[in-house]
């Protein structure tokens, strides 16, 4: 089995993105373009390597993760296409431009948004691989779970919730593992279960991977919000600031938030050690490049 490198992951799930995102017909096809807009270029894909790798890490092929890892992509680039929305985060650029309803407007920003959530799980449910049945009704009851108000969505409500507030160190960390472990999370889960994989210590494992780098993901998300620029980010700096956001940066400092940075990297390779190690190596690697990041 071949072996990818971080941008040759990117630019095959690029591929597999555009190959997901049909064509319809007249009138409608603005909105298909629009969710076009956000799903192409731009984006680290690190949802989808992720549900490829613990794919291949159990056993699996990655041919085998591509439906579910196109799903994870489709609800995280709708999730940003909202976040960014004026009546949420409010900021006009993403990905590197004009953020989808500055591009297309509020009403169909809103829609395409909608378009991607749908599209997702008509994506992980399509037919063509070894996934079993059983495993790709459980792979689309975690991914709806952790989406909604029990994960991304109920983040994203503490998250505004919280604007102008100081909230403790547990209600921080339990905002970033709704608004961004969740989806993080469902990558891995759907990974393994791409693989029809059932070792619970495994699974287990792969989910204590997934809650550590998740939460060391969004740390360094407000980091680089306060110490990056646009130009890098693709989005714009200071948004927190201008929100008021309660973060992890707003909370601790920079300091202290890069040092739980590290310690969540440390505890994410930790929880790999349950995996033979010549396989576990590219999630290694990511998780400590994942902390390093600049963008
Ligand atoms: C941004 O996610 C939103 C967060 C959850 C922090 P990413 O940093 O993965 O954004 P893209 O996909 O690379 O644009
Ligand atoms: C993102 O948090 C969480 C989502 C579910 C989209 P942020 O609001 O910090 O993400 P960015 O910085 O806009 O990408
Ligand atoms: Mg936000
Ligand atoms: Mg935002
Ligand atoms: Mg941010």
């Amino acid at each position: 089995m071949s072996n990818y490198t971080v941008n040759e992951y990117a630019e095959l799930i690029e591929k597999e993105l555009s190959k997901r995102l049909y064509s319809v017909k007249d009138g409608q096809d603005y909105v298909r373009e629009a969710m076009n807009y956000s799903l192409s270029n731009g984006g680290k894909r690190i949802r989808p390597i992720l549900t490829l790798e613990f794919c291949k890490l159990c056993g699996g092929s990655i041919e085998d993760a591509m439906n579910f890892a196109c799903a994870v992509e489709m609800i995280h680039t709708y999730s940003l296409i909202h976040d960014d929305l004026p009546c949420m985060d409010n900021d006009d650029f993403r990905r590197g431009k004009p953020s989808c309803h500055k591009a297309y407007g509020e009403e169909y920003a809103l829609l395409a948004g909608d378009g991607l959530l749908t599209l997702a799980f008509e994506t992980a449910l399509l037919d063509g691989n070894n996934v079993l049945p059983e495993n790709k009704i459980l792979a689309a009851r975690t991914l709806a779970s952790l989406a909604g108000i029990a994960g991304m969505v109920g983040g994203q409500v503490l998250d505004l919730q919280a604007e102008k507030t100081t909230p403790d160190y547990n209600k921080i960390k339990t905002i970033d593992a709704l608004k961004t472990g969740a989806l993080i999370k469902s990558a891995v889960l759907l990974g393994c279960y791409a693989a029809n994989a059932t070792d619970k210590t495994k699974l287990e494992a792969a989910e204590r991977y997934a809650e550590c780098i998740g939460f060391a993901f969004q740390i360094v998300d407000d980091i680089l919000d306060v110490t990056s620029d646009t130009e890098t980010l693709g989005k714009p700096v200071r948004s927190d600031e201008k929100n008021e956001k309660a973060t992890y940066v707003s909370l601790l400092g920079i300091e202290k938030s890069k040092q739980t940075v590290e310690q969540l990297t440390n505890e994410a390779l930790a929880a790999l050690d349950v995996f033979d190690n010549g396989k576990s190596e590219f999630l290694r690697n990511f998780a400590i490049s994942l902390a390093d990041r600049k963008k």
